[in-house]
């Protein structure tokens, strides 16, 4: 059976002392559960959350960081400075990361094959915008995106890969993709990675859905075959939602 995942992802929000009261209550409430809980807050608090959740399940991860080792990256955050605070997995190619910081698919390909060379586990994150899916583009977009960042990848690498659709369209809009969209995506994800690699692989990878999963339709979507869990945003900031997620899976 495939991991099963409920990732938070906190993005710009919350200070060190609620990083802490955040992690208290969400230790406290957390259910026993199959799936791995991950929470991703902001790089100045990392060590943070790491400290808080020491004798915790739950894993912490990073929301993006640089493909070089270090130098001259002025505001950057290099793998081995993760790894060096016990952070050993990391988020890349959000879509706020793409649409509002410029980063494309080439820049991606990169900050992977770092990430994957330093053995860290990576939240792969791609997905279509309004007007592609409109189009009815959506589907060569995917594939296009998972090409470009990981199809030139060892097979090796992929038990390090978790992958996240997230469509553009759904995420911090309370629109969600219907359970029916999401689970043809993510079965349309496998069979481009069974014919890119093999079935296998196809069938061990973890494929997330994210955009505006909150506690009342999480258990729809996670109903799918192919959907693993969930990459969380808004609702991972509160810790009676993330946990009423974490039980839908
Ligand atoms: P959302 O964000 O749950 O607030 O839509 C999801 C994400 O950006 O990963």
């Amino acid at each position: 059976m495939r991991n099963q995942i409920v990732a938070g992802n906190w993005k710009m929000n919350k200070t060190a002392s609620e990083t802490e009261s955040l992690l208290d209550e969400l230790s406290a409430k957390l259910p026993d559960t199959h799936a791995s809980v991950i929470v991703a807050p902001t790089f100045v608090n990392l060590s943070t959350a790491q400290n808080s959740l020491q004798s915790s399940t739950i894993v912490v991860a990073a929301q993006n960081m640089h493909f070089a080792a270090n130098g001259a990256y002025t505001g950057e955050i290099s793998a081995d400075m993760l790894l060096d605070i016990g952070v050993e997995t990391v988020i890349l190619g959000h879509s706020e990361r793409r649409s509002l910081f410029g980063e494309d698919d080439a820049l991606l390909a990169q900050k992977v094959k770092t990430a994957l060379d330093k053995g860290m586990q990576i939240i792969f994150c791609f997905g279509e915008e309004l007007e592609e899916r409109k189009s009815g583009n959506h589907f060569d977009v995917v594939k296009s995106q998972l090409q470009n960042a990981l199809f030139g990848l060892d097979a090796v690498a992929w038990p390090q890969i978790v992958l996240a659709y997230e469509p553009d369209w759904a995420i911090g809009t309370g629109e969600t993709a219907s359970p029916e969209q999401a689970q043809e995506m993510h079965a349309f994800i496998r069979s481009t990675i069974t014919e890119a690699f093999s079935t296998e692989i196809a069938e061990q990878v973890s494929i997330l859905y994210g955009g505006s999963v909150k506690p009342n339709n999480a258990t729809d979507i996670f109903s799918k075959p192919d959907v693993d869990g969930g990459l969380i945003g808004g609702a991972s900031l509160k810790a009676e939602d993330f946990v009423a997620i974490i039980k839908a899976i």
